[in-house]
């Protein structure tokens, strides 16, 4: 059986949901026997989903899996090329080197690698990422803007952007962004962004953004020495959220604004991404490579950069950093 028909009525009921679509609408619209429908209902049913059956009304979808399959993910899709390959495993290691390997043999632009659970996730600074088995989103999207390799480090922003709308749609709740890479609520950390450079001198030729969110997580899943630090979305809404449906809702927002970034710049970025910043206007800890100060965030400019205020009106441009507010 052609399992994209399956989640072409998946995707109708869906959108019709509470409202019910009747078998027959169903063979209409995709030139399918009514027995094919109900076929097709059967097996969504054997992968979790259920439906109410109204007589000579038809299907109502009632619940669905928690479950990221490729298949789900496509069925939530609003993208023209984001998400259309996706590479899924239940386990590895880290999607991020699954990525640049792809990178390297010519994946295409939103190319996805998705798994349940990471045994080896990182962080920047090689930091360890903690990626629990089907509690959260462990994803690394192949981005391949026509850039300079020196803007790569705005695509963080970027992604920042379009991860924080993808959750305020989705989960309902507004997340705050800590540059360059952390997404917050409340203070503690909901998501983590990991951009990695394949690039010429002169010519990016592939973003590895690594992207971790803590959806589904109780404070038991998280291990003690994080609790205190990191929180998850059903922590914060009391509520179970879809992960396929955010998903699907970030790479819609990843496509529009990294297609926007390359047609316009930064600049009309920069503005959402103010908008969600926790950041500027705050005194805090700055940490890079070579040495450690504190200031007062004022701004970041048209590139990304962020200016830091010193105590004794010097202000500093800071390219990568870890900072603490
Ligand atoms: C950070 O906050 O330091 C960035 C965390 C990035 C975590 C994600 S999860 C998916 C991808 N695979 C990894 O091993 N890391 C990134």
């Amino acid at each position: 059986m052609n399992g994209s028909y399956k989640y072409k009525i998946l995707k109708k009921l869906q959108q019709s949901t509470p409202s019910p679509v009747s078998g027959q609408q169903l063979a209409d619209d995709f030139g399918l026997s009514r027995t094919a429908i109900w076929k097709y209902i059967k097996q969504l049913e054997e992968e979790g989903y259920t439906f109410e059956t109204i007589r000579k009304k038809g299907y109502i979808l009632t619940s669905q899996p928690n479950s990221i399959d490729p298949a789900k993910i496509k069925a939530a899709l609003e993208t023209t090329t984001f998400g259309e390959t996706i590479i899924f495993e239940e386990t590895l290691a880290s999607t991020q080197p699954v990525a640049h390997q792809l990178a390297q043999e010519g994946a295409k632009v939103g190319t996805v690698v998705i798994c349940e659970e990471q045994t080896l996730g990182r962080g920047r600074m090689q930091r360890p990422w903690q990626s629990q088995k089907g509690k959260g989103i462990w994803m690394s999207v192949i981005l391949r803007p026509d850039v300079p390799p020196y803007e790569a480090p705005q695509f963080t922003l970027v992604a920042a952007v379009a991860i924080a709308k993808g959750i305020e749609d989705v989960a309902g709740i507004r997340p705050q962004i800590k540059w360059p890479n952390d997404l917050l609520i409340d203070g503690f950390k909901i998501t983590g962004i990991l951009t990695e450079l394949q690039a010429d001198p002169d010519r990016v030729n592939a973003l590895i953004m690594g992207i971790g969110i803590n959806v589904n997580h109780t404070m038991d899943d998280f291990p003690e020495e994080i609790h205190g630090i990191a929180t998850s979305l059903k922590l914060q809404t009391g509520r179970e959220i879809d992960r396929a449906v955010l998903i699907a809702r970030i790479l819609y927002y990843l496509e529009y604004y990294s297609n926007q970034y390359v047609k316009e710049g930064f600049l009309p970025i920069k503005k959402e991404w103010e908008s969600y910043s926790c950041t500027i206007g705050q005194t805090i800890k700055v940490t890079t490579l070579t040495e450690v100060f504190y200031g007062k965030a004022v701004a970041i400019t048209n590139d990304g950069v962020l200016k830091v205020q010193l105590p004794d009106g010097e202000t500093k441009s800071v390219y990568s950093a870890d900072i603490e507010l």
